[in-house]
């Protein structure tokens, strides 16, 4: 628990609710990948006992390994930018580029941005003795280009291999994804249409192109999608694992008020909870943040409701519980409150000051307590930070919280935990358990989710076929 006061430290947000929604676009689903098996979870079953990899179709693998083709036309700064945001959304970005698209930006851009040098010759002696063109069509978990030039959408179709990327795209089983950009008149011409046609039957997924403003200066169909498109589809592979779901979930800490300048909280940043709502929303659902004071910007499309305390956290959950099919408690909610908030600021009298707590409501061990009692409630999984005898701790409050999934991290390790960018994991759910080694948060979240749409669909099927069917 953390002391602090109004003042110091993270700014409390607004409270109230706000929604910052994407415009709806439907998107195709991806074919599935293989596991990469460095990230492979392990996974125990408890009939066996003994600890196993995930069969690779048991798992859909979020991507973490894009490559990014550039092609020659005016949209390529945008593309600098996409490099950026997958990057922050930690995937591994390799950049490929035209001959043209480097007349329009200088590889360095993207080789400062992706942190990888930047592939562009096919025929290149070092590169061939490394990681040469099928090496890196194998390297890619999604080939995504943007901008896609018509030329490139020609030359595509064509089943060219004149170059580093249609070879990768034509070696590769990744996903083929393009985000085209071009001129309203290349766009509507047959060609383009023919190439597009049949790009679309072999199975490469096109995003776009809007309409809207030119840099030709005209109006119509051929701009390049939103960088948050694009991003989207990258990170997309697994849309539809959550698909009509409502995932309601809470992040970030409480702050329980002793007066007006002070108050209790603890060291929670919200950062896992805020990539557990991003992951959830690239999964396809629709995301309900409920998030205590936090510096993170709430990911873009989640419907935000911003708390301050533990009972107002409750109330909030309370409130939207009813709408949701999945609820994560992913906040690190105070386990007490101070009696009574003093109206005004406290004096500094005595030496000593004592302070009366008391517990603060139990969230999801009440939502857990109302499904143990018969009542319809949501698939709950909850997380658990832990500093000593994780599986003990993890494993009790599974039991007692009636819950589906528990999620414990391990928070006595530096860089790990509590304000930190990297978290490992273990979950246990009734019946079985497994482990995610230290990574990123986000990737981390990916992983998690996965996980929770797969237990949640297992569990669902179950109570259908435990319902009486009706002729
Ligand atoms: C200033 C300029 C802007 C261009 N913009 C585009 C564009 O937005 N879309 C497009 O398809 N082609 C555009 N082109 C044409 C392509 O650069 C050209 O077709 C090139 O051969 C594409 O090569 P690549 O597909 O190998 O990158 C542009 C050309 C110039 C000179």
């Amino acid at each position: 628990m953390v002391i602090g006061s109004h003042g110091q430290g993270n700014d409390s947000q607004p409270t109230g609710s706000s929604v910052n929604r994407p415009s709806p676009r439907s998107y195709p689903p991806i074919p599935k990948m293989g596991l990469n098996r460095d990230n492979a979870m392990m996974i125990k079953d408890e009939a066996s006992g003994s600890p196993e990899c995930l069969p690779d179709e048991a798992v859909p693998h979020p991507v973490c390994q894009v490559v990014l083709g550039v092609t020659g036309g005016i949209a390529v700064y945008k593309a600098a930018e996409v490099v950026r945001r997958l990057r922050q959304q930690e995937l591994a970005v390799q950049v490929v580029m035209t001959e043209a698209a480097r007349s329009f930006v200088h590889p360095l851009t993207f080789q400062a941005l992706s942190g990888r040098a930047v592939r562009y010759a096919l025929l290149d002696e070092s590169a061939e003795a490394g990681m040469g063109h099928i090496e890196l069509a194998r390297w890619a978990q999604q080939v995504l280009v943007a901008p896609a030039s018509a030329d490139f959408m020609a030359r595509l179709a064509g089943g060219h291999a004149d170059d580093l990327l249609t070879t990768l795209c034509l070696a590769t089983e990744a996903p083929v994804v393009l985000c085209p950009a071009m001129n309203r008149v290349m766009w509507r011409h047959e060609a383009t249409q023919a190439n597009r046609r049949i790009l679309q039957a072999r199975g490469v997924r096109l995003i776009g192109p809007d309409s809207g403003a030119q840099a030709c200066g005209e109006m119509g169909e051929g701009r390049m999608v939103s960088t948050e498109e694009i991003v989207h589809a990258a990170t997309a592979h697994y849309h539809g694992a959550l698909a009509g779901c409502t995932v309601l979930l809470t992040a970030g800490p409480t702050r329980e008020a002793i007066d007006p300048v002070r108050y209790i909280t603890n060291r929670s940043s919200g950062k896992m909870g805020y990539a557990m709502a991003r992951a959830a929303l690239e999964a396809g659902a629709e995301v309900i943040l409920i998030s205590g004071p936090s510096l993170l910007e709430p990911p873009w499309g989640v419907q935000q409701v911003a708390v301050e305390s533990a009972a107002e956290m409750c109330e909030a959950v309370m409130d939207h519980v009813k709408r949701c099919q999945i609820f994560i408690g992913a906040a690190a909610v105070a386990d007490y409150t101070p009696v009574q908030a003093a109206i005004h600021k406290l004096k500094k009298a005595s030496q000593e000051w004592q302070l009366s707590l008391q517990r603060t409501a139990d969230i999801i061990g009440a939502l857990g307590s109302q499904r143990a009692a018969g009542a319809p409630g949501p698939f709950l999984v909850g997380f658990a930070a832990e500093t000593q005898y994780l599986e003990t701790h993890a494993r009790d409050k599974l039991q007692r919280k009636h819950l589906d999934l528990l999620i414990a991290n391990p928070v006595n390790q530096r860089g790990l935990g509590f304000d930190s960018n990297d978290n490992e994991a273990r979950c246990f759910w009734p019946g079985g358990e497994c482990a995610f080694p230290r990574q990123g948060k986000q990737q981390l979240a990916r992983r998690l989710i996965v996980l929770v749409a797969q237990l949640y669909h297992k569990a669902h099927q179950l109570q259908s076929a435990a319902r009486p069917s009706v002729s």
